[in-house]
């Protein structure tokens, strides 16, 4: 007789769950300030807080396919209606149901590094190979290298990832660049979950319009805010947008979230404080570290600054260890372009924010 172990699915063997080593320290530690997970630092608005209360009264009732909310995140973005919308629980979702839809176990899926991690994990998932193509790191910082992305396209290739702007190192791809690698037809996931912190203007939507083969995902888990009450977003034409929704998991948003959701899209001038608050306190950070020696301090267009500490000798793990003993929870970085001092903040409240340019210079002077 088979054993229990020989019926799992062999890309799933050895694979763990994933847990956030830092969520979960944070939770464990509530007196620890949260500055890793490039969360907002402001509690939901209380118009979001009424929608909560109020639709937790009838939380005994199932949720619809949230066409409201996705009206309103089709309005807000100028693009047909609710059928270029499809809402999941995070963004996270999301992509999980686009690899369902485009990937077969030992297809491909290029990301552009470093990145967000959990684009990989959904990939081990559904049995799909990973692609790594690294952005050029050099004097001036990070760059995209859309040339070796499109160079990294072989047979097998179904998705191609690229976050804009991108988790960790903050900057943006040229309009060039999206443009290059959109023309190859291939379905092209443009990660925004930053972007309201630069504005629309930066976002690559618009591209939707004359290449069906792009998908732009978004979260309100950022510059929104609502990153414990679960829901993010993706844009497309509504061919792909409805054959995509047909791996969805019904009712996959509760009712509570997608309330909640469309009360935060609904208060754009709570977004615009967030949005001016979590820039000017960029630069404030800026300002303060800029002539620390050796520390380079990488622009970022969202809420989180990467920085690297090696021309100064030091070590990111240890700045992490000593911004921990300060009660400050900062995001070690796995070393990489042969610089193991790389380490990353999430901007928090303003008292937050202090409290780590001095630790950062205390770690910097010693
Ligand atoms: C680039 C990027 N995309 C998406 C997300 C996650 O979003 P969600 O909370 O919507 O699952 C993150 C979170 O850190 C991120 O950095």
């Amino acid at each position: 007789m088979k054993k229990i172990e020989d019926y799992f699915v062999p890309w799933l063997k050895g694979v763990k769950m994933y847990i956030s080593p830092h969520i979960e320290l944070a939770w464990q530690n509530i007196k620890l300030h949260r500055m890793m997970s490039n969360e907002n630092p402001f509690p939901p608005s209380l118009k979001v807080m009424e929608a909560i209360n109020s639709y937790g009264k009838i939380a005994n009732r199932y949720p619809d396919q949230g066409t409201a909310v996705r009206s309103t995140i089709a309005q807000i973005n100028g693009i047909g209606g609710p059928q270029n919308v499809l809402i999941g629980n995070g963004s996270s979702e999301v992509y999980d149901i686009i690899w369902r839809s485009f990937v077969q176990p030992g297809e491909e899926i290029i990301q552009h590094t470093p990145c967000f991690g959990i684009y990989k994990l959904r990939c081990t998932v559904v049995g799909g190979k990973l692609i790594s193509v690294p952005m050029i790191y050099n004097e001036s910082g990070f760059h995209f290298d859309p040339d070796s992305i499109i160079k990294a396209i072989t047979p097998k290739t179904r998705i191609i990832v690229i976050a804009n702007p991108n988790n960790p190192t903050g900057n943006f791809m040229d309009n060039g660049g999206f443009v290059k690698v959109a023309e190859t037809g291939i379905p092209f996931v443009v990660d925004e979950a930053y972007v309201e912190y630069a504005g629309p203007g930066k976002s690559q939507f618009g591209l939707i319009k004359k290449y069906p083969n792009v998908i732009i995902t978004r979260t309100l888990s950022k510059a929104y805010g609502l990153a414990g009450i679960r829901f993010g977003y993706a844009l497309g034409t509504k061919e792909v947008i409805a054959q995509i929704a047909a791996s969805l998991i019904p009712w996959n948003v509760g009712t509570i979230p997608m309330w909640a959701a469309l009360a935060a899209l609904e208060d754009q001038d709570s977004l615009k404080k967030r949005v001016e608050f979590n820039n000017s306190q960029v630069r404030y950070f800026e300002e303060e570290l800029k002539d620390v020696p050796g520390l380079k301090v990488f622009h970022s267009y969202g809420n989180y600054i990467l920085f690297d500490g090696k021309e100064a000798g030091k070590k990111g793990d240890d700045m992490v260890a000593l911004a921990q003993e300060r009660g400050l929870i900062f995001r070690p970085q796995a070393p990489m372009y042969g610089s193991d001092g790389f380490f990353r903040i999430t901007i928090g409240s303003e008292e937050e924010n202090k409290m780590a340019v001095q630790v950062i210079k205390e770690f910097f002077s010693s």
